[in-house]
């Protein structure tokens, strides 16, 4: 089979023809769309068969570097030279919509697209929030949570239930919600408001309006914790801001709204796809189910082979980067693969296969460098919670419907099921 290449592979920088596996030609656009969670592009593989890196198109029609090995990703997203700074001009979205990407662009920088001074500053701000202390300290009451969701589960008569509207949206939604001080009444309105933003076919006036609903909600609550301020992370932040005499009201709405879109998103669409991968490797289960000292590393596993958040990791670099043999010039836009990254064989064998007990922990699902994320600790353990806690309180748990007709979300930033319909 030949077609027109629309990948220009690194040391082959001009157009070539030949047949898919080479890693030279493909008609697709990136990032391609993965259908079912347990198959990864193929076009992945063709890349970083050929080399680690290759110029593609991207669904947008604009051009970017698209690094699918490992080692490469690493060193890509440790590396200074490439910017987090969304308002650079070739900035690789991947959303196709210009109106959208333009918003974007113009949304006020949160943490994730700064960089430099301007971003460590930021963070350090916000790191003491996350320790490893302090999130132990959180285990009681996401336990407390996760086991009153699982109550009402039990209490159906059906014995069935969608688990994405009966646990993996609620928990980290609580918790996100308690961590930053956001009255969880309101939690309709940002689920219906957050959803979208994390689509790439959300029309731009929509995008627009939820924004601006959104920003206004956010600015709302933070008038109120200056007047009134409660013990939550929002309430601390503007503490200590006011007390330096740093406070910005836009400031705090951004990071307010990446922590809520953060915290909300990512982790209930891996508490699904976790239970997913789960229960379709039962062999495996059985033994987590025997030993919750063996969930940790599940959980790392799990994170590696869903790698959920696989165009996240987008930068642009500063100045020309030579990488092996290919100069990245300044300006152009890089797409770290986290999914293709993550299934490299030169680093975990046998990639496409789920191995529970594989020690992942090195996985890039969480980034690398410096913005890897910073809520990694709070996802991990209400990961463990969650998958320990249902496979132990409900043990005969199935899905309800062929893996077939389960409904994955093929336009969404961050990789998940619409809905998970299970039985026990
Ligand atoms: C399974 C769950 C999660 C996944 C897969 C995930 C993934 C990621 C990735 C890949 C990045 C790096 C982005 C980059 O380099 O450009 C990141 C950054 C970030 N994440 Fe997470 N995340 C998860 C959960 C959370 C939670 C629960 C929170 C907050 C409570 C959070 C807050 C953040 C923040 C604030 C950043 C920006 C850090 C910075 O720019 O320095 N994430 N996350």
């Amino acid at each position: 089979m030949t077609e027109t290449a629309s990948i220009t592979t690194a040391g082959a920088s001009s157009t070539a023809t030949s047949g898919p596996g080479s890693g030279e030609v493909t008609d697709a656009e990136f990032p391609v769309e993965r259908g079912c969670p347990f198959s990864t592009p193929a076009e992945y593989e063709q890349i970083r068969e050929h080399a680690p890196l290759a110029k593609v198109r991207l669904t947008t029609g604009r051009e970017a570097w698209w690094i699918a090995g490992h080692e490469l990703a690493r060193a890509v997203l440790a590396d200074r030279r490439f910017s987090s700074d969304r308002r650079r001009d070739n900035f690789p979205f991947v959303s196709t919509d210009p109106e959208t990407r333009k918003q974007l662009q113009d949304q006020p920088i949160s943490m994730l697209g700064m960089d430099g001074a301007e971003h460590a500053q930021a963070r350090r701000a916000l790191m003491g929030e996350f320790t490893v202390r302090r999130m132990a300290g959180l285990r009681p009451r996401i336990q407390q949570i996760v086991d009153q969701h699982i109550d009402e589960m039990l209490s159906s008569e059906q014995r069935s239930a969608d688990l994405v509207e009966a646990l993996s949206l609620p928990v980290p939604s609580l918790v996100i919600c308690e961590l930053l001080g956001v009255p969880y009444a309101d939690h309709d309105f940002f689920q219906a408001h957050t959803g979208p933003l994390v689509r790439h076919n959300t029309p731009s006036q929509v995008r627009v309006r939820i924004q601006e609903e959104l920003n206004t909600y956010l600015g709302g609550l933070i008038d109120r914790k200056v007047a009134d301020p409660t013990d939550d992370l929002l309430s601390r932040q503007i503490a200590k801001q006011r007390a330096a005499g740093t406070f910005d009201r836009t400031s705090m709405v951004s990071m307010a709204f990446l922590l809520l879109i953060a915290g909300h998103e990512t982790t209930a669409n891996m508490i699904s796809l976790g239970v997913v991968g789960l229960l379709q490797h039962p062999d495996q289960l059985a033994k987590i189910k025997e030993d919750p000292e063996k969930t940790p590393p599940a959980v790392e596993e799990l994170l590696r082979y869903f790698s959920i958040t696989d165009t996240v990791t987008a930068r642009v670099a500063t100045e020309d980067v030579q990488l092996g043999d290919t100069t990245i010039n300044a300006g152009d836009g890089v797409v770290i693969s986290g999914l293709a990254a993550d299934h490299d064989p030169t680093v975990f064998t046998d990639p496409t296969r789920i191995d529970l007990e594989r020690g992942a922990r090195h996985h890039v699902a969480f980034g690398f460098g410096p913005h890897q994320c910073i809520g990694q600790t709070l996802a991990r353990l209400e990961l463990q919670i969650v998958f320990d806690t249902l496979f132990r309180r409900i043990p005969t748990l199935r899905l309800a419907a062929p893996l077939d007709d389960i409904p994955f979300k093929s336009d969404a930033i961050i990789y998940g099921a619409e809905e998970l319909p299970v039985a026990w």
